[in-house]
């Protein structure tokens, strides 16, 4: 079983960011954690702060791996093209988020991502990728 997760721009500042939102951990410590958890699944992980970085990841993994674990984060409200790169691609994508976004703004109620997912995990902090895991196994 072969799952990537792909993480959008600023998860890279996980730990240090909004920490009363997105908590204390950086995704490298947390990552590191999911691999010892889950022995029997080939997880990479892939971070860019760059919408067409992004897309390229969803096209280049998005015919061959079992799974993709997406949190677009801010692109999630904006970006058709990776709206488009998910209805594009036969892998199927597991939209994520860290924080309930629809207890926040009312920009982050809209995603250009959910309608092209699998389904969608939101709001167990760090947790959600746990559960997106779970998902396709
Ligand atoms: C996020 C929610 C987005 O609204 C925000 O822009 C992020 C992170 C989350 O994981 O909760 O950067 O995707």
């Amino acid at each position: 079983m072969r799952i990537i997760i792909i993480n959008g721009p600023n998860l890279n500042l996980l730990g240090k960011r909004e920490p009363e939102v997105y908590g204390n951990k950086t995704f490298e410590d947390y990552f590191s954690e999911l691999q010892a958890k889950f022995k029997n699944v080939n997880l990479e992980y892939f971070q860019s702060n760059i919408e067409g970085e992004l897309i390229g990841k969803i096209q280049e993994t998005g015919f061959t791996y079992d799974g993709i674990i997406l949190n677009a984060a801010a692109y999630t409200h904006t970006s058709v093209g990776i709206g488009d790169a998910i209805k594009g691609v036969k892998t199927p994508v597991v939209e994520v988020h860290i924080s309930n976004t629809h207890k926040r703004e009312d920009f982050r109620h809209v995603s250009y991502i959910s309608s092209g997912a699998k389904g969608v995990i939101l709001g167990f902090g760090l947790q959600s990728y746990d559960l997106a895991i779970e998902s396709f196994l």
